[in-house]
């Protein structure tokens, strides 16, 4: 679904090319996409040391900067976030949406984790709804894209294939444009529709599976939140590695902090240092991590993307060979 709405929104050449801002650590989904359509990828960072929160004025420098060299269009967001687990705040949506709204962006809400929420304090807040309270200023003019699937949280099912995407004052002829897109790709097999009916219409207190599905979601989010605390609390008790609160989605990135040795070494062999770690690892504990380069970080950081659903009760000991010892 992305990728179409991607598809529909780039065009150009040269100075005029399509940009689409994507946060760095971002899923890389994204950047596969963008590159496979030819668009410009427009960076933005998201602050590691404030729980992966988006800052505006980082918004604003990347677009500043890509504007000397192509036609930015459309700003992805993903809420919460893979691979970086941040719930953004109301305030922080408010602040997107009239930053798209002043630079004329197409905003792309990736809201598939909205349901994975955790954090004390936290709460998920669509991008629809946000713009819809923002008054008519906005929620007549900003174009919204919000994507969600049933491949996440208490669904979890990947292999149907059903999601959608739902979109807000896109021009009615680029609308005909944008089915005849989602047409040619024929649709997902009937059991994924199907699936999704039950997502969008979940069981109702008077039908009969209303408590097995009340009492199935209370326990899979129950042993979610769990799973996020854990997975914070334990990593961050390894020396070298520095793990931000695992807000929501399923994922952490921690950073490691590995010695010069360790990235000489690294270099010595033509591996980036976390893809080292990562491998060193592997072969020492048999724990398999994906490296952060492969999603994006600042340069001179190194991370790993961890998967916080793995994580149980005796991970206390696996964590403790994570350990960064002096090579
Ligand atoms: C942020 C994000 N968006 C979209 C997707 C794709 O979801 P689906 O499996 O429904 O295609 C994923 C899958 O991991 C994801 O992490």
């Amino acid at each position: 679904m992305c990728q179409t709405m991607l598809k529909l929104l780039v065009s150009g050449e040269g100075m005029s090319r399509t940009g689409v801002m994507i946060s760095i650590p971002q899923y890389p989904l994204y950047s596969a996409a963008l590159a496979d359509l030819g668009a410009v990828q427009i960076s933005y960072y998201l602050d590691e040391d404030n729980c992966w929160s988006l800052d505006i004025s980082e918004l604003r420098h990347a677009l500043q900067e890509a504007k000397k060299h192509c036609s930015p269009r459309a700003l992805c967001i993903i809420n919460p976030g893979n691979p970086t687990g941040q719930v953004q705040s109301r305030q922080c949506i408010e602040d997107v949406i009239r930053f798209a709204a002043a630079e004329k962006l197409f905003l792309m809400a990736d809201e598939v984790y909205q349901d994975n929420v955790y954090a004390d304090g936290c709460k998920f807040h669509s991008f629809k709804k946000v713009l819809f309270e923002m008054g008519l200023e906005y929620s007549e003019k900003v174009e919204l894209a919000s994507f969600h699937s049933t491949s996440k949280c208490y669904m979890g099912e990947c292999g149907f294939r059903g999601g959608y995407m739902e979109v807000v004052n896109l021009d009615p002829e680029v609308k005909v444009q944008l089915t005849k897109l989602v047409s040619v790709r024929l649709c997902p097999p009937v059991p994924g529709q199907a699936l999704l009916d039950v997502v969008v219409n979940p069981p109702q207190p008077d039908e009969p599976s209303y408590d097995t599905f009340i009492k199935e979601r209370t326990d899979t989010l129950a042993t979610l939140a769990e799973k996020a605390s854990m997975t914070q609390e334990i990593l961050n008790q390894v020396p070298g590695i520095k793990c931000n609160p695992v807000q929501g989605a399923m994922y952490t990135f921690p950073r490691i902090h590995l010695p010069p040795k360790a990235i000489l070494e690294a270099k010595e062999k033509a591996q980036v240092p976390d893809m080292f770690y990562c491998m060193k690892l592997l072969e020492e504990t048999g724990i398999c991590l994906v490296p952060g380069s492969g999603f994006g970080q600042r340069d001179g950081t190194y991370h790993f993307r961890f998967f916080s659903l793995y994580t149980n009760k005796n991970d206390e000991i696996k964590c403790s060979r994570f350990s960064l010892r002096p090579l």
